[in-house]
């Protein structure tokens, strides 16, 4: 393995250059080694200057994430931009591909900063629940003012260059190789006798209103604490000297990595990466994807034929008629006008999208070339049996027949043709070209290059794609049954669906689940009890109070009422006054006394029930790891980041507290409280999903 850093010698500049693949982290060997070679260069007298590079595709992406967590290692990059921006030499930053985090850091402790015009720079920190920690909250103000920098610090998004040169980040743009650039730059430099110039002299940034800035980002986290942290940062910067300012910041960095929310977030970080790398797929050649074919073109199949537009794909849709083809053309058409809107495509590109690039159609004979075909038809298992019967007879040999069903057996699906080892479920999420989710439902012929061709369109789409085999749900609805259901009973029991949404909004969640079920629609929650109704056990409590509004026509947000009351166009609305008087009506027939619910008791009942289906669901191997389960539930269906998803948050919680309450509920509803196997295996063995996952990486 070559030397993390490099040192070489060009005249009287010498080149420390950062190798350390795939994206240049500053792991205790890049800090040692840029430690060492700043000392090597101050040393010889022949030495002006020192250009800083990275090897690869990045000058340096950050703090190495993976040392976190493990006890501290000397250098601290705090102390080594401190050390690099003391240098007597110049120093020069040249930067390429991306400078993030503590990589901008060291840039930042550079005295010159040159970069290629396609490099971007960035503090995203804050998406791993922390700030910049290496003085980017003290240097970076210095050079924007504070408002810039905490707008950079609190999104955490990526600044080209050329932003990045208006606002006095970096002083020079020069394409080229960056090594040579660096080079020029410092002879430059050298020659026309320029200084060191150091950041930290510089006079912080102006005061503002810091009350009113905190209260500002507050506002926008949900709940998450690393944005007020950045805004008291950096008027430490305006406020005190830099040394102070510097120390300020550590102990807030500090305090925030030990947080249960860094844990989360670096659980994100790392599983939203690892859950598209399964072990039986090494090697595994995917089959072709250049044209796709969607089957349906409601609300689904036009946001999975917008998504794979969008990708550069080949679409033929197919629906069932002349007058539900041209909706379903106006459909995929308004999601493009959106993505025109927003500057993500060119009005050319939109006239190719919608002309050249797809086909829309009432016969199946237009599928014959594709190499994939989605079904997004009516939830129904005959209409889906007579879709698949249609599309083995046209389809090519080799083309991969897929389903988009939300509960529907993909076993049963498979059987209705010849050729089940091409049939797979391919599980979007609503709106498909927006929602990250996909989940790649394996059933039990499938092969595994089929498995391996839905990981490539999931990531030639963009998502995030999780393994799940077969149930009723799969990995994402099977959950969100349970612990709606927990909702449910505690409707029943006493509190409203107003209080629970209030206390799961508070928690984290984007929203709580009886807006969530106003906007998917009532009708589809009606249509499960009624299918569900025969096979229900005696002991099931399932409230019916929600189906009379449903009977009278009322399905949430589509027809202006449901949970809460919708004016038109409007998303904010106020709770519907018959839903209490609903609720009473059933509590009096099921003679239940109503009691009061704390917040607290709120969460833990719904966690609690969310944590044992997903231990099930772990348990029965209908996802691979805890954490596919815990990437499911953050890019599906809305829980908070910051908290790394149910299980990642149960084995925070401690798994003993948790089965312990699971126990105790149980005691009241033994049927719906069944703790699962895998959580009570865990406890007796004092272990956690976190071990799992170690267990099952790739
Ligand atoms: N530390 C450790 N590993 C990292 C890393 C980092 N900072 N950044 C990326 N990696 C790893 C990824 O985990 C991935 O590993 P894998 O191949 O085993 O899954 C590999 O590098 C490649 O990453 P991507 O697949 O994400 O590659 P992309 O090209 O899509 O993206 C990137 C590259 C934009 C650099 C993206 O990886 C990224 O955003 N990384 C994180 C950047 C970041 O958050 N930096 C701040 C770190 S915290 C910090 O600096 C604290 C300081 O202020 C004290
Ligand atoms: P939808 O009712 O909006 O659209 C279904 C479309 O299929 C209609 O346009 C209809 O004309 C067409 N269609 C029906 N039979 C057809 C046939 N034989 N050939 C061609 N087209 C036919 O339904 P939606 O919501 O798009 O759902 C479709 C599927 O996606 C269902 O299986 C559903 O469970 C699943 N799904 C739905 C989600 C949602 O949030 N709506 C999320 C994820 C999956």
């Amino acid at each position: 393995m070559s030397d993390p850093v490099s040192f070489t010698v060009h005249g009287p500049v010498v080149v420390l250059r950062i190798q350390n693949p795939p994206v240049n982290a500053l792991s205790q060997a890049v800090r040692q080694g840029l430690a060492v070679g700043m000392d090597r260069a101050e040393a010889d007298a022949a030495i002006k200057a020192v250009v800083i590079v990275g090897d690869g595709r990045a000058f340096i992406a950050g703090a190495d994430i993976t040392e976190f967590g493990k006890p501290p290692m000397e250098p601290n990059l705090p102390d080594l931009c401190t050390r690099i921006e003391a240098s007597p030499l110049l120093v020069i930053a040249s930067m390429h591909g991306v400078s993030l985090g503590g990589g901008l850091e060291v840039a930042l402790g550079a005295h010159y900063r040159i970069a290629q015009p396609d490099a971007k720079i960035g503090l995203p920190e804050v998406h791993l629940g922390l700030l910049p920690g290496a003085g980017g909250t003290q240097r970076l103000p210095r050079l924007t003012g504070a408002a810039k920098a905490i707008e950079i610090m609190t999104t955490g998004g990526q600044i080209n260059a050329a932003a990045a040169i208006e606002m006095g980040v970096i002083d020079k743009i020069e394409a080229g190789d960056p090594q040579e650039v660096g080079l020029a730059y410092a002879m430059d430099l050298i020659s026309s006798g320029a200084p060191r110039r150091a950041i930290s002299e510089l006079a912080g940034p102006e005061a503002m209103d810091w009350d009113a800035a905190y209260q500002g980002a507050v506002s926008k986290s949900r709940g998450q604490i690393s944005h007020g942290a950045i805004v008291r940062a950096v008027q430490a910067a305006s406020e005190q000297p830099f040394a102070e300012g510097m120390k300020r910041e550590r102990a807030l960095f500090m305090e925030l990595l030990t947080s249960d929310q860094s844990k989360g977030m670096i659980h994100a970080f790392f599983n939203e990466r690892a859950v598209s790398n399964l072990p039986e797929l090494k090697g595994v050649r995917p089959r072709q994807l250049n044209a796709i074919g969607v089957i349906g073109g409601g609300t689904m199949g036009a946001g999975i034929a917008t998504a794979a537009l969008l990708a550069q794909m080949q679409v033929v849709l197919i629906e069932t008629g002349e007058e539900q083809a041209s909706a379903a053309r106006s459909r995929i058409e308004g999601n493009l006008q959106g993505a025109l809107k927003r500057g993500k495509i060119t009005q050319e590109k939109f006239d190719v999208l919608t002309t050249v690039a797809l086909t829309v159609a009432t016969h199946y004979d237009t599928l014959r070339d594709v190499d994939l075909v989605i079904e997004a038809v009516f939830e129904n298992m005959d209409v889906k049996k007579e879709v698949f019967g249609k599309l083995d007879a046209v389809c090519k040999a080799g083309a991969i027949l897929a389903t988009n069903t939300s509960y529907l057996d993909v076993d049963e699906i498979a059987a209705a043709t010849s050729r089940p080892a091409d049939v797979i479920g391919l599980h979007f999420f609503s709106p498909a070209h927006v929602m990250k989710l996909l989940e790649i439902v394996v059933a039990d012929k499938t092969a595994s290059d089929v498995v391996a061709t839905g990981f490539a369109l999931g990531k030639a789409l963009g998502k995030i794609s999780v393994r799940a085999g077969v149930c009723d749900g799969f990995i994402g609805n099977r959950i969100l049954a349970v612990y709606r259901t927990a909702a449910d009973h505690m409707v029943l029991d006493g509190a409203t669906p107003y209080q629970i949404d209030k206390a799961l909004t508070d928690f984290g969640f984007a929203m709580g689940p009886f807006a969530v079920a106003d906007l998917a629609g009532l009708d589809i929650g009606w249509m499960t009890r009624k299918r569900k109704a025969p096979d229900r056990h005696p002991d099931e409590r399932v409230p019916t109070y929600i189906d009379k509004l449903c009977e009278q026509g009322h399905f949430g947000q589509k027809t202006g009422e449901g949970y809460y009351v919708y004016e038109k166009g409007q998303r904010a609305s106020m709770p519907n006054p018959k839903i209490p008087v609903l609720i009473a009506a059933e509590q009096e027939k099921l003679k239940i006394t109503p009691r009061e619910f704390s917040d607290e008791e709120i969460v833990s009942r719904y966690m609690c029930a969310m944590v044992n289906e997903s231990a099930k669901v772990v348990e029965e191997g209908i996802a691979r790891r805890p954490a596919d389960v815990d990437m499911v539930l953050l890019f599906g269906y809305g829980f908070p980041r910051y908290r790394g998803g149910p299980l990642k948050w149960a084995d925070l919680q401690g798994l003993d507290t948790v089965l312990a309450d699971i126990e105790r509920f149980a005691a009241e509803d033994a049927w719906f409280w069944q703790p699962s196997t895998l959580l009570k295996t865990l406890v007796a063995d004092g272990r956690n999903f976190d071990d799992l996952n170690r267990a099952g990486a790739k």
